[in-house]
């Protein structure tokens, strides 16, 4: 079973839980063929004020964004033991060969190939679905700072719920800590399961590996 993972931006704002999480999955690596895509966090926030300043083009931003991508993915490698930075997907298959963990810096692939429509409804929680596409991956996790997702934000309402699971065509007309795009994408993607799971709490990641039962969405396609 191979996977792709995307560890979320907002794992920045926990140093040491990050530092954990990427300590288990450099382990995990012996056992599971994983990819790491990673996502933009503060990296792409600082993208999006600069074009809210000078307005720039969408496809300008988008590079931007995707260039922030790159930076997070360097700062994942360096405290990821036992991982390789790639920028093709022709290395993922090596690199497992060696047991290693690949973390992908998307820009080399996504300057020259990228199918998806330049504006900030797609964001990396997207790419990573395209990567897992062009890879014919069916395991995606999304990794995040909350436990699945919600009916509403849960950080700023104690009433919501966890859904344990959603499709695409329920996810299409909510907000919520996927992208805007995501949903569209995975309406088309037949047989792929992401998972939304989060990441301060690695052994729901190791479950969902292990293919057991945790606290996660499952988005079913
Ligand atoms: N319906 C929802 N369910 C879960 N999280 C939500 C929802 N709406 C908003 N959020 C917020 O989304 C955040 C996670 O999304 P985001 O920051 O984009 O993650 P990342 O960039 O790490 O993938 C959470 O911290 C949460 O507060
Ligand atoms: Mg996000």
């Amino acid at each position: 079973m191979k996977f792709v993972l995307k560890i979320g931006g907002s794992l920045l704002n926990y140093r040491e839980s990050l530092n954990k999480l990427c300590n288990v999955l450099g382990k995990l690596a012996a056992k599971y063929k994983m990819l790491i895509v990673p996502g933009g966090g503060d990296f792409a926030d600082l993208v999006r004020s600069i074009d809210k300043i000078f307005g720039l083009s969408p496809l300008a931003s988008h590079r931007m964004a995707i260039l922030a991508m790159d930076q997070y993915g360097i700062l994942l490698a360096d405290i990821t033991p036992n991982s390789t930075i790639i920028h093709t997907l022709n290395d993922v298959e090596k690199v497992w060969e060696t047991e290693k963990l690949p973390i992908l810096l998307p820009s080399r692939l996504l300057f020259t190939s990228d199918e998806l429509p330049s504006s900030w409804d797609v964001t990396s929680d997207t790419i990573s679905a395209y990567i897992a596409k062009l890879l014919r991956i069916e395991k995606l996790i999304l990794v995040k700072d909350v436990d699945g997702i919600f009916t509403r934000d849960p950080k700023k309402y104690s009433e919501a719920i966890l859904l344990e699971e959603v499709t695409p065509e329920e996810l299409i007309d909510m907000r919520t800590c996927v992208d805007a795009f995501l949903p569209k994408f995975l309406l088309l993607r037949k047989g792929m399961f992401c998972y939304v799971v989060n990441g301060l709490y690695p052994e729901r990641v190791k479950q969902i590996l292990e293919g057991k039962k945790t606290i996660a969405t499952i988005i079913k396609a």
